[in-house]
């Protein structure tokens, strides 16, 4: 299928995991995917595997923690496009875990700043030029943690519930201008973040009906979904793909 053959899209985190997979699955739907990340080698990986497969692809090294690098990022982007960046997906994200009394304010900083400040800047930026063509889709990436209480998650969690206010705030802002905004809120999935995690994540993944974790493909099926047409009358929502973790 090659229904988002014209679009652009900006995946954030994408020389890795879900974003990855997700750049991936957006290029061999057609469009035109810019990679960003901080790792050469992962981002040309990932570009050169796009190639492969018959879609383009180009990437920008960029370490995403404040205004100056969205907007950097942001104008990068539209020049890539050749003016127009159509889709965006917010899915670059830090967990810093732990106890609450244990976190540092440096952590906290870092946790807001890439999860939170970076997409609300990358939408300011983006979404007004998607509203005046008549068409853009915007996949934030969240968590299943911004949904219930989990110790050692507060920090993570609370920024990931900001990101879901935002998605419905967003899509109420740039909705009736033809802008699309949704999320998903994945459950553990097997990337190389959660690889850190050791045995933490299968444990919370087998409380889940699935009892597994999710491979990064699973998410990037629906974030594709959100990206798409097949999802055009769909706005404002967080889909759990969590393996039917928060609705249990
Ligand atoms: N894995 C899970 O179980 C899970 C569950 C729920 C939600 N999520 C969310 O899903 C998203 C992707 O996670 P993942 O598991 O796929 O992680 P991952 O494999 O570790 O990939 C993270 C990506 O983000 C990029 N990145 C991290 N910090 C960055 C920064 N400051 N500036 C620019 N790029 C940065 C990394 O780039 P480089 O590697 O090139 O530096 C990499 O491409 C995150 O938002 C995460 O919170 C993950």
């Amino acid at each position: 299928m090659t229904d988002l053959k014209g679009k652009t899209a900006l995946v954030t985190g994408s020389t890795s995991g879900i974003g990855r997979a997700t750049a991936i699955a957006l290029a061999a739907r057609g469009a035109h995917v810019l990679i960003v990340g901080r790792n050469e080698q992962r981002a040309k990986d990932v570009v050169a595997e796009i190639q492969d497969g018959g879609g383009t692809a180009t990437f920008r090294l960029a370490t995403l923690d404040d205004l100056d690098s969205a907007q950097d990022l942001a104008e990068w982007a539209i020049q890539e496009g050749d003016g127009h960046v159509d889709i965006l997906v917010n899915n670059a994200g830090v967990a810093l875990l732990g106890p609450s009394e244990s976190a540092t304010e440096a952590e906290f900083d870092e946790t807001f700043s890439l999860n939170v400040k970076v997409p609300f800047f990358l939408v300011a930026t983006l979404a007004p030029a998607m509203a005046e063509r008549g068409w853009g889709a915007i996949v934030n990436v969240s968590t299943m943690v911004a949904s219930f209480g989990q110790p050692s998650m507060a920090m993570y969690g609370a920024s990931r519930a900001a990101l879901e206010l935002l998605t419905k705030a967003w899509a109420a802002e740039y909705g009736p201008g033809g802008v699309r905004v949704n999320a998903v809120a994945p459950g553990p999935t097997r990337t190389p973040m959660n690889e850190r995690f050791g045995d933490m994540a299968d444990q919370i993944a087998a409380l889940a009906p699935a009892g597994r974790q999710g491979e990064p493909e699973e998410i990037a099926a629906a974030i594709v979904f959100l990206a798409s047409d097949g999802a055009s009358f769909v706005h404002g929502v967080t889909i759990p793909v969590d393996g039917g973790r928060v609705a249990t």
